[in-house]
């Protein structure tokens, strides 16, 4: 791995880096995590017009959205022959279709007879072929014509030149991405570090198990920003403070597309003002004592939480999925390992939270988002993989607190709706603001600085 850029960007003083926690923790680094990458950047501020103007979602539109590979779904959504999805970005819809000999295609969702959307918006099933509500003109899967009633009507019609136009698809790790741009870069060339990075990481074995989507009154960056830095960690979620190594965290600028950051569990945050015990540290991770098998943890002499936390999950993942952990680091164990892939999602790919982050504008709309948070878990060893959840919509309206899917996970619907409360707020400042623009910090939110830097790219292209 050749990725050594040295920061000349001061850190959080007086408290541990990243890199430092997880050497105390003894045991493998592997050059994957011992990596930094944060090269010097602008310090100007960056507009408000970016995330409010009409204009400006417009441009994004046409000069980023239609240019970059996004994330549909994952693979085993559209497994077999027949199986098909349709992926919505502002006015764009593509349909993801299998084919019957087994290839994937994706076609721009509108009829070449009177511009029907031959698959509705958001849906996904099986079908033999593709045909249009209105008329029912029909395609085969591999997106020839294959029926047209009433042919007799059409001699000017030529089947060949009648395909369904294409954009490019493709997959990378089990996840399946399309791009508009059929002149753009290939997908692997477009994921710049992430192949090497995730070798070790495959997300094939697992399996999607929950899938909530939930909309917000923000611009959909403005939603995405909120988890791109920990600086607002400590006021935000007080209940992390002893357990999450936030302003320290450390965050990785590796190429136009790909951002990281490493968040270190188990550990108090730079913001703590108390200093409790390691034992009453555990306590805290473990919500209230209690491991996931339901029974208390009592640390041995000298072992540390971090420690005890990543035999947890150990031992959880080997007693529930059968998954051997022996070749992974306690940090790849408990931390948060959270990946970037420009414009709009996260891969968090630590063994203890896997999962994705996707945020996408409503239609056209500066002012409102979907926020959506897929959850993974390793298929069980020997087992059949379990179906993939389906979508659960959730209104602005309502609180993670109150959504039943996630009842198992009580620290993720209290920050949840800590992260998503302040957004209505950011956004309605955004528009009332006299400044009209944003001052970054330098290190913290400098991975918000390189997907504005990114954006600007496309946008002046
Ligand atoms: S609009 Fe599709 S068949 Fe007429
Ligand atoms: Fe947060």
């Amino acid at each position: 791995m050749n990725v050594q850029v040295k920061s000349e960007i001061p850190r959080c003083p007086g408290a541990p880096t990243f890199q430092e926690i997880m050497r105390s923790d003894g045991g493998i680094i592997k050059d994957v995590l011992a990596a930094q990458s944060n090269p010097p950047q602008s310090r100007d501020d960056i507009p408000f017009s970016k995330y409010i103007s009409q204009d400006f979602a417009s441009l994004e539109m046409k000069k980023m959205w239609e240019k970059v590979w996004q994330y549909v779904c994952r693979e085993d959504q559209v497994a077999e022959p027949g199986d098909y999805l349709v992926y919505d970005i502002g006015h764009h819809s593509i349909v993801v279709v299998r084919t019957d000999d087994g290839a994937l295609k994706a076609y721009h969702n509108s009829c070449l007879h009177r511009g029907t959307k031959l698959k509705p918006s958001e849906s996904s099933g099986w079908s033999a072929n593709i045909q249009c509500p209105y008329h029912g003109w029909t395609w085969n899967l591999d997106g020839t014509l294959n029926e047209v009633p009433c042919a007799w009507e059409f001699p000017h019609l030529d089947y060949e030149t009648n395909r369904l136009p294409e954009v490019q698809v493709d997959i990378w790790n089990g996840l399946v991405f399309i791009n508009m741009d059929l002149n753009g870069p290939s997908l692997l060339e477009y994921l710049g570090v992430l192949p090497e990075h995730f070798k070790d990481w495959p997300w094939t074995d697992w399996y999607l198990f929950m899938h909530l989507e939930k909309e917000l009154y923000c611009n959909w960056k403005t939603a995405q920003e909120a988890f791109m830095e920990a600086y607002h960690t400590p006021l935000v979620h007080p209940e992390l403070t002893q357990v999450v190594g936030d302003w320290n965290m450390q965050h990785d600028v590796f190429d136009d597309h790909v951002t990281r950051d490493l968040c270190a569990l188990a550990v108090a945050s730079p913001a703590a003002k108390k200093k409790i015990s390691e034992q009453e540290r555990i306590d805290r991770v473990m919500l209230g004592g209690r491991s996931p098998d339901g029974k208390s943890v009592t640390l041995e002499e000298g072992q540390s939480a971090r420690n005890a936390m990543a035999k947890q999950v150990r031992k959880a993942l080997t007693d529930g999925f059968g998954m051997d952990t022996s070749s992974f680091s306690d940090a790849e164990m408990i931390d948060s390992i959270k990946y970037n892939l420009f414009p709009n999602i996260f891969l968090y790919t630590g063994m203890a939270l896997r999962s994705i982050h996707r945020v996408k504008p409503i239609k056209n709309d500066p002012n409102r988002c979907t926020f959506e948070v897929l959850m993974m878990r390793p298929v069980p060893k020997g087992q059949p993989r379990p179906d993939p959840a389906q979508m659960v919509k959730i209104p602005e309206d309502m609180n993670y607190v109150d959504v039943k899917e996630l009842a198992a996970f009580p620290l993720s619907q209290i920050t949840f709706d800590q992260d998503t409360g302040n957004l209505r707020a950011q956004h309605e400042g955004m528009l009332a603001s006299a400044k009209g623009a944003e001052t970054l910090s330098i290190y913290q939110e400098s991975r918000i600085r390189a997907f504005h830097d990114t954006l600007d790219k496309y946008i002046n292209r």
